[in-house]
């Protein structure tokens, strides 16, 4: 009789145990999160340092903190640039009457750039181009179009069609032996990777050169404009964006928000419909001397912080907010000389699309449809604002 008493006993101890540790483990980790907050509350300026390690044991990685996204900088990859300034001998003014030219998707369409530069009446003396990505790749002659591009001294940033290329042919080129043959073997698993690698290999070491060193966001600072291939995620300086999401986002997801039950008010508009009256371009910066209405990034990132939005996380589907419509959204609270105008690519399916805080010119040139130039130029008593025409011709798919 005496066997089950202690079975219950020690039933009991390691109950007591277990409650023990689990209650040391709750005030230990409810401790923690008040402590950041505070820190937080404190020194509002910068962002708070980690925390003095308070006197126990549960680990708080980075992991663990309540973040916004943008907020830690990701690791860098292989060789890649994040950010360029475009040089100012190129940026258009009214007195300089330079233009820049912005072309959308090329995608190997050579002879439908080449009509396209014909069209502008390109002329290099006056006028500088620009690629927003996705130069290569699908199209019939990828090395023509770099060939051309660079003889023309243009700029351009990297899309997600360059990024894998480049990430292809640098595994293959690591790859020898008996890996090589393991590789092959998965090659299945590994959908657009032949494709990747087959476009790769007929362009020319100068042309992988030069494509390896395009910026992933290219700047303009004098136009208040950055030139991206997939988007930007409003609310976070550039040089803390995360070089994947900038060349392959198309929407925005706020998790807090759907975890709330909130539904999500701005992603369930239509956004074609959205701000329609506003969709012209012209004025991307008053003059200076005018009193500015708005904020600064720092303090719309501080009121945002904690609240159901202050999370939001890019995603290549279309199942968020368009990237564009909180960016537009986003640049309307600014004061008016903190607000970029971001051009972009990427999205054939959307098209055309300009609103007054973003310019998206991929027109789906590679599927038949048309390749689209963004012309831009200096602004008549405006230092930073720019006034820009639109220039199209049509693609025969290939
Ligand atoms: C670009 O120019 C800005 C000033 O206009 C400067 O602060 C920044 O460091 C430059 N970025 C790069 C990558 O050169
Ligand atoms: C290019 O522009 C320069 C300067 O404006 C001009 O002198 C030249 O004739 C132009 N070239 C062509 C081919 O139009
Ligand atoms: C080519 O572009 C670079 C900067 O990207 C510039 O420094 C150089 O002067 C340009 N060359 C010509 C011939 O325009
Ligand atoms: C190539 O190999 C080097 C050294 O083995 C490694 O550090 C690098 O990450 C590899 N690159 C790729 C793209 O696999």
């Amino acid at each position: 009789m005496a066997q089950p008493q202690q079975r219950r006993r020690i039933l009991i101890i390691a109950a007591v145990f277990f409650f023990i540790a689990s209650a040391f483990l709750c005030v230990t980790r409810l401790y923690n999160m008040s402590f950041i907050r505070e820190s937080k509350d404190d020194n509002s300026k910068s962002p708070p340092p980690l925390p003095p390690r308070p006197v126990h044991h549960v680990e708080i990685t980075d992991a663990d903190r309540p973040m916004t996204y943008g907020t830690f900088r990701r690791p860098s990859m292989d060789g890649l640039t994040l950010m360029a300034n475009l040089s100012d001998e190129f940026v258009p003014t009214f007195e300089n009457k330079r233009r820049l030219v912005i072309v959308g998707d090329i995608h190997g369409m050579d002879a439908s750039l080449e009509t396209l530069l014909k069209k502008v009446d390109f002329n290099t003396s006056k006028d500088h181009l620009i690629a927003v990505g996705d130069m290569i790749n699908k199209g019939p002659d990828s090395a023509g179009v770099i060939s051309r591009l660079m003889s023309l001294n243009a700029s351009a940033v990297r899309g997600n069609h360059e990024d894998r290329i480049l990430l292809s042919l640098a595994e293959a080129e690591n790859l020898s032996g008996v890996s090589k043959d393991l590789a092959s073997l998965h090659d299945e698993d590994r959908r657009g990777q032949k494709e990747f690698l087959a476009t790769g290999r007929k362009l020319k070491k100068e042309h992988v050169e030069w494509l390896s060193k395009l910026p992933v966001i290219l700047a303009v600072e004098p136009l208040n404009m950055f030139i991206v291939h997939a988007g930007l995620v409003p609310g976070v300086k550039p040089e803390l964006q995360d070089p994947w999401a900038v060349m392959n986002m198309r929407t925005l997801v706020y998790p807090r928000e759907k975890l709330r039950g909130k539904g999500s008010r701005k992603s369930s508009r239509s956004d074609d419909d959205d701000d329609e009256e506003e969709a012209s371009n012209n004025e991307a910066a008053p003059p200076p001397e005018e009193e500015e209405e708005g904020e600064t990034l720092e303090s719309i990132q501080q009121k945002d912080a904690y609240t159901d939005r202050d999370t939001i996380i890019p995603i290549e589907g279309r199942d968020g907010e368009k990237w564009s419509n909180a960016w537009n959204h986003f640049q309307k609270r600014l004061k008016k000389s903190h607000r970029y105008t971001v051009v972009y690519g990427h999205d054939a399916k959307r098209g055309f699309r300009e609103d007054k805080y973003s310019i998206g010119l991929d027109s789906g040139c590679v599927r038949g449809g048309a390749l689209t130039a963004l012309v831009v130029e200096g602004k008549e008593g405006s230092k930073r604002g720019f006034t820009h025409t639109i220039v199209q011709v049509h693609c025969k798919e290939p």
